[in-house]
């Protein structure tokens, strides 16, 4: 995805543009620029790469003026050079966009018909010259941005401003967030509430389909038809000190070490520590009546969906069906009027997920969403809303989501399960004192941080590391792996155990180290078995486990990871602390980009 901010103000606007630019660079850093508006002339400066090139630009060529929009860019259509950079323009217009448009390629052709240059390969440009085109025949701002929404497919937010009106912006919104800040003389737009927090806590979210303008003095609100409509103004939480690394390196770290806070936090709305019970919010929706769940999720989210299933399925009896929600909808499903559809998300935007969550709205499934963003498109489409309380997660590669997210659907199968009549008061009692186990647990997983930030450079120099666990831990060996890819570059797969017997075994040898992830319990032996059969083959074990694990089986690894002793309900929580932080570590032994990594973006807004 990518962020867009756009400020009507009354004094120079070009640092806070890149201010607000810098706090949603975790949207995208391929290329970055602005457009101000100064002297009846369009004043636009864009730059290839991360921010600080555009900053650079800027000190060179300055971008004076009081009213203008800036954007930050991922990819899609079109290579990260500067003239594929936001914003597009022509003589009479500039624009940044986030999103795609599906159809740009017939409008494309359109606008070459018509004898006009396009500069860039991407697919926003061609709005900047449909919308240019009504310009130079005359029409006033609003109606040329009416005429050419309705010829847009795909998902869009845009920002627009036009040279001969350095008094507004307009801003429109479809499938892509976008919110109106309100300040004193001065109005903003942004993609999120976290890119306007140093200028307002005043914010509106624009609904599906509208499209607004912001003028100084306030905003004039459309809907799709064209009506004019109210929207709810409400004070947003976002602070602006969430997006600053305080005393970390890194953003990455710092999430890292927030998570006993936060998924205390999160745990606290779930459930109740006077009787240890679980304590959902109330829905109006009979949970007993679920006979089939399924769960859809991208990426780490989905990493979090796989442990839940065991936790339904063991604790609800009921069966989970999960698939990663690029594929789902294109197996063609099976949804049984009456189901439960879950769908997890940190950012509550990824465009994959929510078209899957619409896919089953339409298909009479209860629409259950677990996302971190109370304002997202998932959590404002879902039945039941069910928030994590991460707080704004920038690093790209996410931690702290995930284990909040596992804290939110333990609490769900715990109840699902006494709601069913499977789960006794007294189960219901020990569940619950488990979880409320966990931030210590995980406070005391922090305290190995220098243990294993000593022993990264075993890792660090290898081409492919091999992650294995078992039951709720083998998810949990593909976040190992797929954070060690993200962040590091270093190929990993993560597997099952058992598994690898089956195939990878074959990639054994001296130079491949094999991660095992085998706290003690009903599991463990077996898991041990399968690290025998890699130590066999000369393989290079890391134990993760506890102490009792590691008196056991530690004799004879690389290195180990000493993990408290913990229950198996809450090892996968407990355990993801260490897979983050050796990925972390060796990414900083590499020297990588943590929070940045190439090619990501923290929430993919298209198909
Ligand atoms: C991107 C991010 C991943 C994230 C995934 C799902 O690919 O790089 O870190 O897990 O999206 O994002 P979501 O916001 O839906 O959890």
């Amino acid at each position: 995805m990518c962020g867009i901010i756009g400020i009507v103000g009354n004094s120079s606007v070009v640092d806070r543009l890149v201010d607000g630019l810098r706090r949603m660079e975790y949207r995208g850093y391929d290329s970055a620029g602005i457009c101000t508006i100064n002297d009846g002339k369009l004043i636009r400066r864009r730059a290839e790469g991360k921010l600080k090139n555009l900053v650079e630009e800027l000190a060179n060529n300055p971008a004076p003026g009081e009213i203008g929009i800036a954007h930050t860019r991922w990819a899609t259509h079109g290579a990260p050079t500067t003239s594929n950079a936001h914003p597009h323009a022509t003589d009479h217009v500039a624009l940044v966009h986030n999103g795609i448009i599906e159809n740009y390629k017939d409008l494309r052709a359109e606008l070459r018909d018509k004898g006009r240059t396009l500069e860039s390969d991407t697919d926003s440009e061609v709005v900047a010259h449909l919308v240019s085109i009504e310009v130079e025949n005359g029409a006033c701002p609003e109606n040329a941005v009416a005429q050419v929404l309705p010829r847009l497919r795909g998902a869009f937010a845009l920002a627009i401003v036009f040279r001969s009106h350095p008094d507004k912006i307009i801003g429109a919104r479809r499938g892509s967030p976008l919110v109106v800040g309100y300040g004193s003389g001065e109005m903003y737009l942004g993609s999120d509430a976290l890119a306007l927090a140093p200028l307002t806590q005043k914010i509106t979210y624009l609904e599906e389909g509208d499209w607004v303008v912001v003028e100084r003095g306030g905003v004039i609100i459309h809907d799709e038809s064209g009506n004019v409509v109210e929207r709810e103004i409400q004070t947003s939480g976002a602070s602006a000190a969430a997006v600053e690394k305080g005393n970390y390196r890194h953003f990455m770290q710092k999430e890292i070490f927030e998570q006993p806070t936060v998924v205390a936090q999160t745990l606290s709305s779930y459930l109740r520590q006077a009787d240890n019970s679980v304590a959902l919010p109330q829905f109006d929706f009979d949970i007993s009546s679920v006979r089939r769940v399924t769960i859809v999720a991208c990426g780490t989210s989905y990493y979090a969906g796989m442990v839940a299933k065991y936790w339904f399925e063991q604790f609800a009896r009921v069966p989970v069906d999960i698939d990663v929600a690029s594929e789902f909808r294109y197996r063609e499903p099976v949804l049984e009027e009456g189901g439960l559809a879950l769908f997890i998300s940190q950012s509550g935007e990824t465009a994959d997920t929510l078209a899957a969550l619409r896919h089953c709205k339409e298909n009479g499934q209860t629409i259950g969403a677990v996302v971190n963003v109370p304002t997202s498109s998932m959590a404002r489409e879902a039945d039941l809303l069910l928030p994590t309380h991460a707080g704004p997660e920038i690093g790209v590669a996410s931690t702290k989501a995930f284990t909040c997210q596992l804290a939110v659907l333990a609490a769900l199968a715990a109840h699902m399960a006494v709601k069913k009549g499977l789960m006794s008061r007294e189960e219901e009692q020990r569940v619950v004192a488990h979880l409320l186990e966990a931030p210590a647990c995980l406070n005391k997983a922090l305290d190995h941080d220098d243990d294993i930030a000593s022993m990264a450079h075993l890792i660090a120099p290898a081409r492919d590391v091999l992650y294995l666990g078992r039951g709720p831990d083998f998810p949990l060996a593909l976040e190992g792996a797929l954070k060690l890819k993200e962040i590091s570059y270093i190929h990993a797969e993560g597997y099952a155990s058992g598994e690898m017997k089956h195939g990878p075994i074959a990639l054994i040898d001296d130079a491949v180290p094999v991660i095992v992830l085998a706290p003690s319990g009903p599991l463990f032996e077996k898991s041990i078995s399968n690290m025998e059969e890699v130590r066999a083959r000369g393989g290079q074990v890391v134990l993760i486990s506890d102490a009792k694990g590691l008196a056991e089986a530690g004799e004879g690894c690389i290195a180990t990871i000493e993990m408290p002793e913990v229950h198996p309900l809450i090892a996968p929580l407990v355990y993801a602390i260490p897979v983050q932080l050796l990925a972390y570590h060796v990414a900083c032994v590499k020297g990588t980009d943590v929070d940045q990594p190439r090619n990501l973006a923290k929430s993919v807004t298209v198909e």
